[in-house]
Parts: structure tokens; C-alpha cells; sequence
């Protein structure tokens, strides 16, 4: 057993911790990056220029009515960038943070710093912007036909798709739309700034990765690293929204602390935040799938565009595992798989719990649920024959090396819900309720832990042992309410053999641990998590050896464990703080830096092949809907949850990170839905659901009445810390059982066989269409045959809301299993 992963007979990790900051949080003790300014005198208050046109030159700017605005200090343009600096907040360099060129409605082109904010957001208003418009792109498809891309466009592939086509006895093709998603972290993006006698510049900043923030902030003020310092106390929420997007708006709070002298807090509103940071990617698929006569797949074929917005962000890395995740838990021998990413005038979307993953893994799970009828296979049994058997590799050659435990996590769910019974109970439910239906569905996930990025899968930590045994850690990664904190706490404790309340966790900062990797990726445990343990170890080495001299026993028996230091056959112990004690006086270096890189990762972004994954997470859920027929109202009746977290570090965290996003993802899959102004009124790209009131987020009516989690047992995972695995992103995707359950519900209104296009998000409306379409009773192949062409049967009434069609699907060849 690796030095990693072996769990000591003492340990910490394991415990069922509630989260180390629960009471903050529940009392509202707990600060957030805009809490701390209220501590210092002297703050200036930013404001965004908004505009107000999808895309347009800037042929005018005057700022100075804003300075004839009483309590206004300064505007920030890009006259104000110093000269060793670049006006641009993005590691891409396509984001000017003061554009000549808006390209989003509500696109940022000045900021106002005000002596309130009231002042500042008036002066703001004072600015007069002309505009000359430019022509622009909404939507996928108007990218699409314009040709309009950014970045790379890869592919993955493998094996020889001609031939898998010829193999195939069914040949389907379609294509399908589904919308991204917002963050809706409860923080919006905040920083605050401020400037220190030698003018080094301190930022608190609601980032996901301190010491990108800090790198951008240098390029912007030309100044070197060293001159910045970068804290994250912890975030209200992240999501991957503030992965790269926080980063501009920390240069605006540096820039103006450091044009002022004063500090500066910049916190965005929500419908700032709605209407400037990006969102998930929503993405329009096109595919051609063959099936053999017992429903393997032979051959896909498919092109992914995501929708990037107006810069690229993220939105390279996003794809890439968009495409290294379409096999999602199947088996695919002839592949190839194209993506490209639409340059639209939007707000830049970016990484978002899953990073694209979620988006490659609906595309086929939509194929599944979409062709199984057609195939006149059952759904639950065309995911289980394709699954991934022994020695065999996915799209881009990675050994799926636990391919035993998709079968492990799909059979005990199973066991766990009752699928038979329930499966057999909501047919019967059908067959006597013609106006409701229940729908039951069962999806797997599979989800590949570490960066694509191989450069980022290293961790860094400090920690200290104070001389009264007290121990103070500090680690690259964020809090953004995940529990990373808390399992470092834990890994901590185990290493160095104390209680947690020994174990003092402080605030994430640049200063203290250096080139930190993005907070993301659901890696946070298992890279800063090495980092600690080998920090720790270190240390307890050290003390091993003044142990030794103290119990006379060797130093390779010296045990820690709950405070106590023993030797294996030594007739005393000594407590932890007396070994301390001893070990300064015995001049022991008590505190250490720690490092961790994950090995045995290979990537080749340019053929898109490799290694990049560490391992593969796994889960399971089945999720049963009610429909109702008259108006697509439903609800989830019950969740089950089967999910391999390894070796839990924290199983409270765990199973709230499961929850969380499940939920999470049921809201993408069901009820939020992002909608822009695409007509041609001079309104055109105005993010509509800029609010809480038009954009539907889950809330406890929509937490399903039975949801059970429960974690994969004997999952230790070798060569990762203490045997655990990540859990932040994976479980999300557990979310697509429910809009798979919603289909089965649809087609339940339809004859046997009927196979269901569904909108995504799979709004109560969508679902309405989508029965509705069921219940006319068309024979299911002549109306997918009806569907070439992707010809929609019109709406029959013209003042009908407006359908929106999301996917269709065309049958090739045809045969029956
Ligand atoms: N959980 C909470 N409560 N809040 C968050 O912002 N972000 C998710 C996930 N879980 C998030 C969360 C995302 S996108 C990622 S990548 C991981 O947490 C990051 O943390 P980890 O690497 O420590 O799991
Ligand atoms: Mo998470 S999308 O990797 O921040």
C-alpha cells in the first residue's frame, strides 16, 4: 500500500465532521470578502459603466459629468492603466478590462469611484457613452451560420468509423440544444483593495484561484508578483464562476487603491453579477449513432459547439472535457468527436460544476434516453449493455481500470430503490391514471479527477507547530462552502496523530503559499490534501526522532495518535505538547512546507490523447417524477443515490456535496432557464433573467420528499490521500436520472415505444410539449421518420407560448432488437 493512501489505526479523516465553519455560518458570524471593509475608514466605493448594446464601437466617452457628481473621487478608463501594465483581465488576453468595443449588453467600459456607493453608481450614470452599432450574434446558431468561432476546436477519436457504421444495424441521427446555466452563488463577485506604506497591494478577492488573480492583477498594474497579495477568507459560493472571472474586478479595486491611495471595494450587484460574469456553456450537439442488433453501440459520430460568448475564458479547457467525457460510463469503439466554440456577443461563459464534463455526458445520455425506444430496448437495459468491460479504454486511451465499480454503484442503487418493484408499481400506476404519470429512471456517472492541464495538478502548504503543541496549517485551496477546509483539518490531525481542536485552519493566501492551482476540478483534497499530509509528515518525523531519545524506542515505533506519543514497547507514553515542548528546546525545525503533485498524468492537447485523469469517479441515481398531464407540472417523488467517494475524509461533507449537487443539476435539467433578447429591437442580447424573479432556482418545494444518499462502501482508492476521492463535481450529473425520468413520464402518455423529444431544461412548459407530442399517439418510427429534416409539426395555435424544439432525431436504417 502506497505512503498515501494508508489509513493510520488513528485517524481523523473519517469522522463525521459538521462543516469547521457551521456555526459562523449559521449565526451570520461568518465574513465574506465585502464584510471586511466596513473595518476601515477612508473606502471607496466602484461602479460599473454598464452600456446598453449587444455590440458596438465606442466613439465617445466623457467622463467628466460623472466628476461633477458630488462624492465622486475618480472614473477609471483605460487612459488609466499604467503604462508597464495591459489593459486586460484575461489569461487569454481577449478581455480588455476597459474596452473600445462593448461586446455584450451591459459590457462594463468605465468604473466610478465614488466616496459611497450611492455617489459612485450616480456618477456612473453620468458617463456619456456614444455607440455605433455593430452587427451581432445571440445565439448558437447564428454563430454557427456566421462562422463565428474562437480558440481551438479538437477532436477525439479512435477506431474506424466507417466501419462501425457498416456494423451498425440502426444508424440514428439528430441533433440537440440545451441551455447553459447560472451560478447564482448567494456572494456576487466582490474584491477589496488597499495599499500598505511601501505600496504593496493587498486584495481580498472572491476567488477560486488567489494566485491567478494575483497574476492578472500584476499584468494589468505592471508590476511584479511579489508586490500583490491575494487572500480568500472563504467564498459564499463559487461553482466554478469565480475560477477566472473574479479576476477583473480585483485589477479595478487594485487599480483605483493604487491611482487613490485609498482602499476600495468593489462588489457587484446581482443583476451586475447576471448580467457581466458568464455562465455554463450551453451547447448545441449534432450526432449520428449505429447500434448493432443488440443495442452496443458501433460508432458515434458528433460535433459539440459550445457557446463561448464574447472572450474565451475557460472555454478551451471546458471543451476538452466536454469531449473527454461523452463516453460518459460507455463503451464507443469507433469515435470521433469535434467541438468548436461559438464567438456570440454574450457575457463570456465559463467553468461551472462539472467544466463542460456535464455537457459531453448529457449528449449521450440524450442519445440513450432518445433511442432506446426506437431500438425497442428498455433504457435502464441500453445504458447497462454498454457499460465498459475489462481492458478497454476510453476515446482518448485511458484505461477505465474500475469499470467493475459503474457495475457495483448501478446494481446496489437498484437494490437500494427497489427498482422492480417500483419499476412494476409505476406501470401499473400508468395504466389506471390517464391524465398523471410516473416516470422511473436510472443514469450512471463517470467523471475523471485532476486537471486536463497536467501543470496544474500540484498543491502546496504551510503548516506550523507552535511550542505549546497548537498547530496552525495553511493550503493553496479555497473555501467556497464545499468543506475542503474542513477534510484539511482532518487530513491534518490524522498526520500529525491529534485532536482536531489542536488544528487551526488560516485564511488562503498568496503570501503564504505560493502559484497555487484554481480551487476546481473537485481536486481541492486530493492535491492540497497530499500537500498537507507531506508537511505534516515531515514534521512528525522530526519528532519521531526526539521520541525515540525520550522512550527509548526506535524511531520507526514511535506511534501518534489522539494527542499521545508511544513507542511499540515502550513502557511510557508522552503527551503531544510535552514532545513539542522538548523538540524546540532540542532546536527541531517545527514547522514545514509541503508539496504534492499527482503522478502518472499525461496529456497531448494536440491529438487529444492520453492519461490526464488521476482516477475516475463513480455514481448511480434513480429518480421517480409525477407528470401531470394537463399542464407538464411534475414532481420528484423519490432519489436514490449510490456515489463512490473512495474512502470518505468527511462523510457529512460528502453526502451535503452529494445532495447539493444533485440538486443543483436537477435545477439545470428542469428549471432554469437562461433566455436573452433575440430579436432585433435595439434591446437585443439583454440577459432577460437577470433576477431571482425570472430565473427559477430549486427551493425546498422542489427537494424531493425521499432522497437517499448512500456512500460506495470498501472504495478505497490507492494512491490518493487516505484513500478517499473527490467529490465536488461528479454528483451532479447524477441530476440527468430526473430528466430522464420526466421522458419516461412523457412517453407513458404515448404509445409503447414512444420516444420523446424533450426540451432542456425540462421545464414544466417543455414537458407539456413534450407529452403532449406523446399523446397524440403517432407511431413512435414514423414520427422520428416525420423528423427528417428536423421539421417540427407547427403549433397549432398561433398565440401559443412559443415552443422551443430542442432536439431531434432522424432514424437511418432501422432494425428491431
Ligand atoms: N460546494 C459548495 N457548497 N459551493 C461551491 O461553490 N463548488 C463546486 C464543488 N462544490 C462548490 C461546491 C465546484 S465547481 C468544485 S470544482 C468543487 O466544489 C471545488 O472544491 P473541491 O476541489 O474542494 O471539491
Ligand atoms: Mo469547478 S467548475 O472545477 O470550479
Amino acid at each position: 500500500m502506497s505512503q498515501l493512501s494508508q489509513r493510520p489505526d488513528w485517524a481523523v479523516v473519517g469522522e463525521a465532521l459538521h462543516h469547521e465553519s457551521a456555526v459562523l455560518h449559521v449565526t451570520g458570524a461568518a465574513l465574506y470578502t465585502d464584510d471586511l471593509p466596513v473595518r476601515h475608514r477612508d473606502v471607496l466605493h466602484a461602479w460599473p459603466v454598464q452600456t446598453d448594446r449587444a455590440h458596438a464601437k465606442v466613439t465617445r466617452l466623457d467622463i467628466s459629468p460623472a466628476l461633477e457628481v458630488p462624492g465622486v473621487v475618480r472614473v477609471l478608463t483605460a487612459a488609466d492603466v499604467p503604462a508597464a501594465g495591459i489593459n486586460d483581465a484575461g489569461i487569454k488576453h481577449d478581455e480588455p478590462l476597459f474596452p473600445d468595443e462593448v461586446c455584450y449588453f451591459g459590457h462594463s467600459v468605465a468604473w466610478v469611484l465614488g466616496e459611497t456607493q450611492e455617489a459612485a453608481r450616480l456618477g456612473a450614470l453620468a458617463v456619456e457613452v456614444d455607440l455605433e452599432d455593430l452587427p451581432s450574434l445571440i445565439t448558437v446558431s447564428e454563430a454557427i451560420e456566421a462562422g463565428s468561432f474562437q480558440g481551438s476546436q479538437p477532436t477525439v477519436a479512435r477506431g474506424d468509423l466507417d466501419a462501425g457504421f457498416a456494423e451498425a444495424k440502426t444508424i440514428l441521427s439528430g441533433t440537440f440544444e440545451f441551455s447553459g446555466q447560472e451560478h447564482f452563488y448567494l456572494e456576487t463577485n466582490a474584491a477589496f483593495a488597499m495599499i500598505d506604506e511601501n505600496g504593496q497591494i493587498f486584495i481580498q478577492s472572491s476567488t477560486q484561484h488567489p494566485s491567478e488573480t494575483q497574476d492578472i492583477v500584476s499584468h494589468v498594474l505592471g508590476v511584479p508578483a511579489h508586490q500583490i497579495t491575494v487572500q480568500c477568507l472563504r467564498m459564499g459560493g463559487g461553482f466554478g464562476g469565480k475560477e477566472m472571472q473574479p479576476h477583473g474586478y480585483a485589477a479595478i479595486a487594485a487599480l483605483g487603491s493604487v491611482l487613490t491611495g485609498r482602499p476600495v471595494r468593489l462588489r457587484l450587484t446581482r443583476t451586475q453579477d447576471l448580467t457581466m460574469c458568464g455562465h455554463r456553456h450551453g451547447f448545441r450537439s449534432k450526432w449520428r449513432v449505429g447500434f448493432s442488433a443488440e443495442g452496443r453501440i458501433t460508432a458515434l459520430e458528433a460535433m459539440l459547439t459550445a457557446d463561448g460568448g464574447w472572450s474565451l475564458d475557460l472555454s478551451e479547457p471546458v471543451l476538452a472535457r466536454a469531449l473527454c467525457h461523452i463516453d460518459n460510463c460507455y463503451w464507443i469503439p469507433n469515435i470521433s468527436v469535434a467541438g468548436r466554440i461559438a464567438k456570440t456577443n454574450k457575457a463570456s461563459n465559463t467553468a461551472f460544476r462539472g467544466f463542460g464534463g456535464p455537457q459531453g455526458m448529457l449528449v449521450i445520455e440524450d442519445i440513450l434516453g432518445r433511442c432506446a425506444p426506437l431500438l425497442g430496448i428498455d433504457a435502464e437495459e441500453l445504458r447497462r449493455r454498454n457499460f465498459y468491460g475489462p481492458g478497454q479504454t476510453t476515446p482518448y486511451g485511458q484505461p477505465v481500470h474500475q469499470h467493475d465499480r459503474i457495475q457495483a454503484v448501478w446494481e446496489q442503487v437498484k437494490a437500494n430503490a427497489d427498482w422492480q418493484e417500483r419499476a412494476a408499481a409505476v406501470e401499473e400506476f400508468n395504466a389506471s391514471h390517464p391524465h398523471r404519470k410516473r416516470g422511473l429512471a436510472i443514469t450512471p456517472v463517470k467523471f475523471g479527477i485532476s486537471f486536463n492541464l497536467t501543470a496544474f495538478n500540484q498543491g502546496g502548504a504551510l503548516v506550523h507547530v507552535y511550542k505549546d503543541g497548537s498547530v496552525l496549517i495553511n493550503h493553496g485551496g479555497t473555501e467556497m462552502g464545499q468543506g475542503l477546509h474542513t477534510k484539511m483539518i482532518q487530513v491534518a490531525a490524522t498526520a500529525l496523530g491529534v485532536p482536531v481542536a489542536k488544528v487551526r485552519l488560516a485564511p488562503t493566501r498568496t503570501d503564504k503559499v505560493p502559484n497555487t492551482s484554481a480551487t476546481a476540478a473537485s481536486s481541492g483534497s486530493d492535491l492540497n490534501g497530499g500537500a498537507i499530509k507531506n508537511a505534516c509528515e515531515q514534521i512528525r518525523d522530526r519528532l519521531a526522532i526526539v521520541a525515540a531519545a525520550k522512550l527509548g524506542v526506535p524511531a520507526a515505533d514511535i506511534r501518534f495518535s489522539d494527542g499521545v506519543v508511544s513507542g511499540l514497547g515502550a513502557d511510557v507514553t508522552c503527551p503531544w505538547e510535552e514532545l513539542v515542548h522538548t523538540a524546540y528546546y532540542a532546536r527541531t525545525q517545527l514547522f514545514a512546507a509541503g508539496y504534492y503533485r499527482t503522478e502518472g498524468l499525461h496529456w497531448d492537447s494536440r491529438v487529444m490523447k492520453g492519461s490526464p485523469f488521476k482516477y475516475f469517479s463513480h455514481g448511480a441515481a434513480i429518480t421517480e417524477v409525477e407528470v401531470d398531464g394537463f399542464t407538464g407540472a411534475y414532481q420528484t417523488r423519490r432519489v436514490d443515490i449510490v456515489h463512490d467517494v473512495g474512502d470518505s475524509l468527511s462523510p457529512l461533507v460528502d453526502i451535503g456535496q452529494i445532495e447539493g449537487a444533485y440538486v443543483q443539476g436537477a435545477g439545470w435539467m428542469t428549471l432554469e432557464d437562461l433566455r436573452w433578447d433575440e430579436s432585433d429591437r435595439p434591446t437585443r442580447g439583454r440577459f432577460l433573467t437577470q433576477a431571482a424573479s425570472t430565473y427559477k432556482l430549486p427551493s425546498f418545494s422542489e427537494m424531493p420528499p425521499v432522497f437517499n444518499v448512500t456512500l460506495l462502501e470498501q472504495a478505497h482508492e490507492e494512491g490518493a490521500v487516505y484513500g478517499s476521492k473527490a467529490v465536488g463535481e461528479p454528483p451532479l450529473m447524477l441530476a440527468f436520472s430526473v430528466r430522464e425520468a420526466l421522458r419516461q413520464a412523457c412517453a407513458a402518455f404515448g404509445p409503447v415505444g414512444t420516444s420523446v423529444d424533450l426540451g432542456c431544461p425540462a421545464t414544466p412548459e417543455a414537458v407539456f410539449w413534450a407529452l403532449d407530442e406523446a399523446r397524440k399517439g403517432h407511431d413512435p418510427l414514423e414520427s422520428a421518420h416525420a423528423q427528417l429534416g428536423g421539421e417540427h409539426p407547427p403549433v397549432a395555435d398561433p398565440n401559443a407560448p412559443e415552443r422551443r424544439p430542442r432536439s431531434e432525431v432522424a432514424v437511418e436504417t432501422l432494425q428491431k432488437a
